[in-house]
């Protein structure tokens, strides 16, 4: 069977797909399938034979990201041909719409024709495994392109990426399926053209907090992205303009996504749950769920919370522990509302379920990752292989499930 495995992408998350999916490329079995890498650059065009993803390791100092290479092949995908799918020809073809070959997903600028002029034939796909963390990746934008050429794809459809990529939507959601979710209020800063904008806005955002009745500390989150990117926390500290950090708060969130959430920060523990349904017919599976533990001696600063660098720059900065050091109870509670979470927003495939569990054993779900960070060593893969799945097989159910 041939695999496409998608990675890297359009969005901020580009090069942890591309962490991502070198660890999967390491591990998919290779007597089962015939692997053909794909990669789709920060701009938008996808490439095969471009940078190899292999190499890639997390924690690399300089992060990766696909590039066009003068080896490197562009990819055309033509949803006329149906179940083939990915599609080939010559690359002065694809400018002329009269030739059938018009609806052209990948944009073929800047590439030189000189030195590109073939454009790759992958021929017939079975599968694609889009491993992809973002928008355009994991926000069921990618999943409708797949829907339309009747290719199969591992994870979520359309309907479950696209709300599960946008936190206000995803809160909606799940509190009508009656899980908890943080406090928060929602901002459409469209309007606030510039960072003065902000600052003149100030006084209004703190009002907006101050009528929702928002406990400090809060954390300004962009509500499309992905790996903390935009995300700041702010305290209530006396003798501080707590107005101003909120504007520059927003501000920094709505570099990301013009929809911006100031969400309570909940004092609990984030326990996370993977969740898995390889096949349509069976019963969602839930993972004994994790907790990532961070490592005092690099955070030693109450402003700490599980950032960029600590996720991806600093591999000893933290640490996966599963099963969370919880009582048995509580881990099976996270557990149903992991899966009644997953099941509630139409989940397929995979999704890891953050939560966050408070000292008396609520729980409040966080979000919902449906392409949670795939590397060997991230919570997801390692939820799995605690609960019984190595990195591998899990790489095998998610394709072979949608294999039919
Ligand atoms: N968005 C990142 C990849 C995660 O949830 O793991
Ligand atoms: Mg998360």
């Amino acid at each position: 069977k041939r695999i496409v495995v998608l990675y890297g992408g359009m969005a901020d998350e580009h090069p942890i797909s591309c962490i991502s999916a070198a660890s999967v490329l390491r591990a998919i079995d290779t007597q089962r399938y015939e692997v053909i890498p794909v990669g789709i650059t920060r701009e938008g065009q996808w490439i095969v034979d471009g940078e190899d993803p292999k190499g890639w390791q997390l924690g690399a100092a300089e992060l990766p990201s696909v590039e066009i290479t003068k080896e490197s092949r562009p990819v055309l995908l033509d949803p006329a041909l149906g179940g083939d799918g990915f599609f080939a020809g010559e690359h002065e073809d694809l400018k002329n719409p009269a030739n059938g070959y018009g609806t052209s997903f990948v944009s073929m600028s800047g590439i030189d024709p000189e030195k590109h002029n073939v454009v790759c034939s992958l021929g017939h796909v079975d599968a694609v495994f889009p491993v992809l963390h973002g928008p355009f990746g994991e926000d069921g934008t990618v999943q409708g392109l797949f829907e339309m050429m009747k290719v199969p794809y591992v994870g979520c459809g359309v309907l479950a990426s696209s709300v599960c990529m946008d936190k206000h939507f995803t809160k909606i959601l799940l509190q009508a399926a009656g899980i908890d979710v943080a406090p928060w209020v929602t901002l459409d800063t469209r309007e606030f053209d510039s960072d003065s904008a902000f600052e003149r806005n100030a006084l209004d955002i703190l009002s907006q907090v101050e009528q929702s009745g928002l406990q400090y500390p809060l954390f300004i989150k962009p509500s499309r992205a992905g790996s903390s990117f935009g995300v700041t926390k702010v305290e209530r500290s006396d003798g501080e303009d707590v107005e101003d950090k909120l504007a520059a708060a927003v501000f920094e969130a709505s570099r990301h996504d013009w929809k911006v959430l100031i969400e309570e920060g909940i004092d609990g523990r984030e326990i996370e749950c993977a969740v898995l349904r390889d096949v349509p017919s069976e019963q969602t599976r839930t993972s004994f769920p994790g907790e990532v533990v961070l490592d005092s001696r690099s955070h030693g600063d109450d402003d700490a919370f599980y950032d960029f660098d600590s996720k991806y720059m600093d591999e000893s900065a933290s640490h996966v522990e599963v099963p969370a050091s919880l009582p048995q109870e509580v881990l099976d509670h996270v557990r149903k509302v992991a899966a009644k979470s997953f099941d509630a927003v139409d989940g397929m495939g995979l999704s890891r379920v953050d939560t966050f569990v408070k000292a008396d054993g609520s729980i409040m779900v966080n979000e919902i990752n449906t392409m949670p960070g795939f590397t060997s060593i991230s919570m997801y893969p390692k939820a799995w292989e605690a609960t019984g799945i190595p990195y591998s097989q899990l790489i095998t159910m998610l394709i072979d499930g949608v294999l039919g």
